[in-house]
């Protein structure tokens, strides 16, 4: 089934602002102070409960007990072409490490800090400055009890292409790290990690160079790939996945590979996380659509105790100023195999027009 509903490419402007619900420092003049302290407006400024600009790109969240934690990247300072990425616009930032926050009501987030520091004194290690640390993800495993996050690990020049492993005893670390892997042998850079309602938890993530993603079964702790794995889209060269579970069915949404610069986002769907997946199109509609409203996926996250309802979130990535980089947060809406995502310049979650939709 086609679900191309894109028909203009309009850009999406006029969206710098803050969502200022907590006190904190005056606006800067670009921001614009919301008018629903509890609305989400995606793309604009969003402040921490302390008021400083939440720090946490190309994010995943992870519920426990009435509370959710955001895990991602901790970007700042200058943003800079290594020679080796001019030709495809590849420009990065130092390493930071990776940032937590925590928050009852998904719209107001205290920050825990920096989990997974970056390394400064061994150029070697994985986590040295001068490394890549994209997309941390985290999940809990029942049987250790502890917390783990994977995430993409690379070279300046993203040819080291490994998945990278870090534990803790508390969601809010400090998580120790392990190890990279190739798992089974293969390059691994977009990643995401999903754990199914069995207990299972599963690596999917950009290989082959980024031609064909690959989706590998983890080791009962977590720790490890297992050989258990598939190819998944290819040649059809997707990344930034994002995974999630209704009805007892899988669902996936990617981007295409443009670097920092969007593309139109595509989703498919599998009765077996392993497949066959089945892709269905573009799930973004209206306006905007052909560049996933200017952004990128990383994360669906189900909203506790609200079967059927999910945030998608996305990273509006700003090349030349990564730290400036927004996030995108829309509620997407499945009925049957059939996801959909609409641009809201300010919805709530428990407004039928946000992510409870119609229902
Ligand atoms: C696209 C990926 O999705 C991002 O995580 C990051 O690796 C950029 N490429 C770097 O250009």
């Amino acid at each position: 089934m086609t679900r191309l509903r894109c028909v203009v490419s309009v850009a999406v402007a006029l969206l710098c602002g803050a969502c200022t619900a907590d006190p904190g420092p005056e606006p800067a003049a670009s921001e614009q102070t919301a008018t629903d302290p509890g609305a989400f407006r995606p793309g604009e400024v969003w402040r921490d409960v302390d008021g400083q600009v939440i720090n946490a790109h190309a994010g995943g969240i992870l519920y426990e007990d009435g509370t959710y934690y955001w895990y991602g990247q901790y970007m700042e300072g200058e943003t800079w072409a290594p020679g080796a990425n001019r030709a495809w616009g590849g420009t990065r930032v130092d390493v930071v490490g990776v940032s937590c926050y925590s928050s009852r009501d998904l719209r107001h987030w205290k920050r825990a800090g920096i989990v997974l520091p970056a390394v400064k004194d061994d150029p070697s290690h994985d986590l040295h400055t001068s490394k890549v640390v994209e997309r941390p993800k985290v999940v809990r495993n029942e049987k250790t009890g502890k917390y783990v996050m994977w995430m993409h690990i690379d070279s300046e020049d993203y040819s080291y292409a490994r998945a990278g492993v870090a534990v803790s005893d508390t969601p809010t670390g400090p998580f120790v790290y392990l190890r990279s892997v190739r798992p089974n042998g293969h390059m691994s850079r977009d990643m995401t990690l999903f754990k199914d309602d069995d207990g299972r938890a599963y690596l999917f993530f950009s290989s082959e160079n980024n031609a064909t993603m690959h989706v590998v079964l983890l080791s009962e702790d977590y720790l490890e790939p297992t050989s258990e794995w598939k190819r998944l889209f290819v040649d059809r060269s997707r990344e930034a996945p994002a995974v999630f579970k209704h009805d007892g069915r899988y669902f996936i949404v990617t981007s295409g590979c443009t670097g920092w610069a969007p593309n139109p986002a595509e989703y498919a769907v599998a009765e077996s996380i392993m497949g066959p997946w089945e892709v269905e199109g573009n799930p973004c509609a209206g306006d905007g659509c052909d560049t996933t409203f200017d952004a990128q996926s990383t994360f669906v996250l189900p909203v506790a105790d609200a079967p059927g309802r999910f945030i998608f979130m996305a990273d509006r990535w700003r090349p030349d100023d990564l730290p400036d980089s927004r996030y995108v947060w829309l509620p997407l809406r499945v009925e049957g195999d059939a996801v959909s995502i609409e641009w809201k310049d300010e919805w709530r979650l428990d407004s039928p027009a946000g992510a409870t939709a119609d229902r």
